[in-house]
């Protein structure tokens, strides 16, 4: 079968990787891509954010299957406009895309089965908002309602840092003037991934992100810094809970107002004392715990995405090797403020390139045949071990043999775990 995928980071480097071990696949092109997907597939430039345009290249192209990447062709309605143009999609509805593009919706999804997450208020006056943060304890959380790319939460240490992210967002910094307060929830972070096929819930893995940009959790907010799959702290007896108490029932309510959820379901959760809380909610796959994700379950993810797509994971069936994987993301000096772009990469052919060594492009380009980054977060080096430690090693070597004086990376990947 032919197939296309959206996107151009590291995520869809590694959903490149993975279709392309599978001997369904005849042919497969990535728009826009980046020079790593260009090695593998072909590249094509499209504007993945227009859906008749999609859907247009997808019938000239004679594309028997979309998977899309990013949240935002989801939230624009790309995913719809397939579907009503017969063609078969990874990706849910616009609709079911509000489960992360309001946070406010999910709120009051969770509200209406009693799914645990923090208590909120939303608000769209910045007044009544201030009047809000009185009613909190500190620290409090204060989220810019809408797609804001990872950046429009502020955990406030203080009144007066709550204040400053209310003003900011009143200002419009990300869009839409709206805003969730929440409490602060307390415990260990974890990501469970879920297909959904608006009826089934089948669980696919778990991972940990590490979203600061520096060694020990400090520093600001990125998109991910790295990743490793499973996370202990999800258990058994946590993972039954988070599907029973929270995905299960959200995702029936979501099929009993017409919007089923259909495609992968992000669970971000924070866990303490064995009790999950619902943290948000996103419709994609997670960058870079896709690239940990798609290094475990190798081909058979098309077969799981084609079965959710078509409805039929009641009869789908994860194989799982018991083993680990890991990515370390090397970024742009900088990054995630000003950086750098078109400084050159070497030492990429020395690597290895396996079943167990990857690594996975997300901001690069070719400029006269010489590799460049052309973005924050440039490369994921993604390796798999029978644990973590013999993961985390192997990814590591990798990172000490690429030539880029001008990347950084967080050198304790992995430490919650290890
Ligand atoms: P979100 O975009 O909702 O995932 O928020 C980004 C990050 O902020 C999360 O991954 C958490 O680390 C943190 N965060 C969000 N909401 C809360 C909360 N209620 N309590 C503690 N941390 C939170
Ligand atoms: N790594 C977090 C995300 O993709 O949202």
């Amino acid at each position: 079968m032919n197939i296309l995928i959206l996107g151009g980071g590291g995520r869809e480097h590694a959903l490149a990787w993975a279709v392309l071990q599978n001997p369904k696949c005849d042919r497969l092109v990535v728009a826009p891509g980046n020079a790593g997907i260009a090695e593998i597939a072909e590249c094509a430039a499209l504007d993945i954010l227009d859906g008749s345009a999609v859907a247009a290249f997808a019938d000239e192209e004679s594309i028997d299957f979309v998977i899309i990447g990013p949240e935002a062709p989801l939230a624009a309605g790309v995913s719809d406009m397939l579907t009503e143009a017969g063609i078969a999609v990874f990706g849910p509805s616009a609709a079911a895309a509000r489960l992360e593009a309001s946070k406010a919706f999910t709120k009051e999804i969770c509200a209406a089965v009693g799914a645990p997450t923090a208590a909120y208020d939303r608000f769209d006056d910045q007044a009544a908002a201030r009047a809000g943060l009185a009613d909190r304890t500190l620290p409090i959380v204060v989220k810019a309602d809408g797609l804001a790319a990872g950046k429009g939460v502020t955990v406030a240490e203080t009144r007066a840092e709550a204040e400053a992210a209310l003003a900011e967002i009143f200002d419009g910094a990300h869009g839409r003037a709206e805003v969730v307060i929440e409490d602060f929830l307390r415990g260990e972070e974890a990501s469970f991934f879920c297909l959904v096929d608006g009826e089934t819930v089948l669980p696919i893995g778990t991972a940990q992100d590490h979203k600061r940009v520096g060694e020990g959790d400090t520093g600001p907010n990125t998109g991910g810094m790295g990743a490793y799959s499973p996370a202990p702290v999800m258990t058994a007896a946590v993972e039954t809970r988070a599907l029973e108490e929270i995905v299960r029932p959200t995702m029936a309510e979501m099929a009993r107002r017409g919007t089923r959820m259909r495609g992968v379901l992000f669970v971000g959760l924070m866990i303490e004392d064995g009790a999950p809380s619902l943290v948000e909610y996103n419709v994609r796959f997670g960058d870079p715990e896709c690239q940990c994700l798609m290094m475990r379950l190798g081909g058979q993810a098309l077969d799981l995405m084609l079965a959710c797509a078509g409805g039929r994971l009641a009869e789908a069936q994860v194989n799982w090797a018991e083993d680990h994987a890991i990515c370390v993301v090397l970024a742009a000096e900088g990054y995630p403020g000003d950086y750098a772009k078109g400084t050159e990469i070497r030492g990429l052919d020395t690597l290895p390139r396996d079943s167990r060594n990857m690594v996975f492009h997300a901001g690069t380009a070719m400029r006269d045949h010489r590799l460049v980054a052309a973005g924050g977060r440039v490369l994921g080096v993604t390796a798999r071990g029978d644990d973590l430690m013999a993961a985390r090693d192997r990814a590591y070597a990798m990172v000490d043999a690429i030539d880029w004086p001008d990347g950084i990376c967080r050198r304790d990947i992995g430490w919650r775990a290890l």
